[in-house]
């Protein structure tokens, strides 16, 4: 409901505006990405405690909302400290999809008032009512399917079942016929309904989508959480939950299309391509075919006597915390003249970013860090590539084999390197669960074990060369 907002507390919002926008410019590099974090977290209680103050005399239930947040951020915290950083991304997705189930039960609570106020409302709040509901349940359903396939609560692979189209446009109709009887004539229990075939919706949006695609989907329901948070804020006369819900939306809408195309596929197909047919195959097993291996000695004697070499981090390396030895091994050999770069593939990892932050965090310079499409014309000149828990992002059935989940994603050139050496613990395949045909190759040896266990010994066994 719009009412009179003191100017103080119009003030304080711009000022909470401001700050969530340049908290955005701060995370746009990994440099100043701690303080835009703090700047928007700051901005964000700066604002709450603010709503307790804007009109204190209209304000029901204090204690219970006092409660109510003491335990979110007590929950908020504990989850955010004992978090890994390779379950960073089961973290966003969790948190967006709290964010849309609030921003559906607030307009919930609003057509609750509206109808308790005579229905006294323009039509265009009754529009944003029905779409925070719906959307907001679709956000948070969907964010809790993405939870479940990356924390392996459920199967990683694509979901698909013979009627699943049909259910999908079903309730989209449905839902869609819900929320104009309930702009024509408020309903709560239309309004109940609406929430529970919004849920249905974003079970059925996520199921289809396969593991690699994960991330992409998080990011566009993060982005469908900032639109409904943007209306909640429209309904309620909040300009703050307006600006910060837009921001999310633009900024979500933005990224889901940067990693779409960082993995070489459109949104459309990373949604619904599983539904085709395709997006489906691979084994997800560990291979017993023959594999030519080596121990730490051997790749040693390899990686003293190369003149290039690039590096290629992938998931693993987190897994390992095998960073801090990875770059002392590089300085031995750039020490000794060998040049020697390191790869980034835009995905690889499990979020946006995550090696420039684990290799930042191992005090790389960031100038030897090579974007993927600066280097994939290096690696044909390049002695040995060494492959450090990567798997997928170096896999050519992205080039090779249609229908393969990860089928048209832009990939590191390893492959046309003079020689390849993969560290990691077994056989078994990457994130999109498929065989990788470059640990089969002639011109590939296999160093096995836990890659902090094996750089290690690496870096003994060059040290001792
Ligand atoms: P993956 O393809 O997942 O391969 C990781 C490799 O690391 C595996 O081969 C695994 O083999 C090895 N490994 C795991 N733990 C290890 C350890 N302790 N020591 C040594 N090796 C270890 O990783 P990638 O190449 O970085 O590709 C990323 C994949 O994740 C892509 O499919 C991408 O789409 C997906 N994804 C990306 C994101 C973002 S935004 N970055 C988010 C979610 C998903 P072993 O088990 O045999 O050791």
């Amino acid at each position: 409901m719009t009412t009179t907002i003191p100017v103080w507390v119009q003030l304080a919002y711009l000022a909470a505006a401001v700050c969530f926008i340049l908290a955005l410019k701060g995370l746009s590099s990994p440099k100043t990405a701690r303080r835009g974090n703090l700047l928007g977290a700051v901005a964000a209680a700066g604002a709450t405690v603010v709503v307790f103050f804007q009109d204190p005399d209209g304000m029901d239930h204090v204690p219970l909302i006092l409660v109510a947040i003491a335990i979110g951020t007590a929950a908020g915290f504990i989850g955010a400290y004992k978090v890994q950083m390779t379950q960073m991304p089961q973290l966003v997705a969790l948190f967006n999809g709290v964010g849309g189930g609030a921003a559906a039960l607030v307009a919930l609570l609003e057509l609750h008032e509206i109808l308790e106020n005579g229905d006294e409302s323009t039509a265009i709040i009754k529009i944003a009512t029905v779409f925070t509901i719906f959307v907001g349940a679709v956000s948070f359903a969907g964010s809790a399917i993405t939870f479940a396939k990356l924390q392996e609560l459920m199967t990683t692979r694509p979901v698909v079942f013979p009627g699943l189209p049909i259910a999908f446009g079903g309730s989209f109709v449905a839902a869609i016929a819900i929320a104009i009887v309930i702009v024509n004539d408020p309903n709560i229990l239309l309004g109940v309904l609406l929430g529970i075939l919004g849920l249905a919706i974003g079970v059925l949006l996520v199921l289809p989508v396969g593991g690699a695609d994960v991330p992409i989907v998080i990011s566009l329901l993060n982005a469908f959480t900032g639109l409904s948070v943007a209306a909640g804020g429209y309904v309620l006369g909040n300009t703050l939950l307006l600006v910060a819900g837009t921001l999310v939306g633009a900024s979500g809408t933005i990224l889901t299309l940067l990693m779409a195309r960082a993995m070489g596929r459109s949104v459309a197909n990373t949604m619904f391509g599983a539904l085709k047919g395709g997006s489906t195959l691979g084994a997800g097993v560990a291979s017993d075919r023959p594999v030519k291996s080596a121990n730490p000695e051997d790749v040693a004697i390899m990686l003293n006597y190369a003149e290039k070499i690039i590096i290629v981090p992938g998931y693993g390396l987190a897994v390992a915390q095998a960073q801090h030895s990875l770059r002392e091994l590089v300085e031995v050999l750039q020490e000794r003249g060998i040049e020697v770069d390191y790869a980034i593939h835009p995905v690889a990892g499990r979020m946006p970013g995550h090696m420039n932050v684990l290799l930042a965090e191992a005090q790389v310079p960031y100038e030897q860090l090579i974007e993927m499409d600066e280097i994939n014309s290096e690696f044909k000149n390049t002695d040995v590539v060494l492959v450090v828990g990567a798997n997928d992002v170096v896999n050519p059935a992205a080039k090779t084999t249609p229908g393969a989940p990860i089928y048209g994603m832009p990939i590191l050139n390893a492959d046309e390197a003079h020689q390849v050496v993969f560290m990691k613990r077994s056989m078994r395949p990457g994130f999109a669960g498929i065989e990788n045909e470059l640990l089969f190759d002639p011109k590939t040896t296999l160093l096995f074990g836990d890659a902090k266990d094996t750089m290690g010994k690496l870096l003994n066994a060059v040290k001792a060369l």
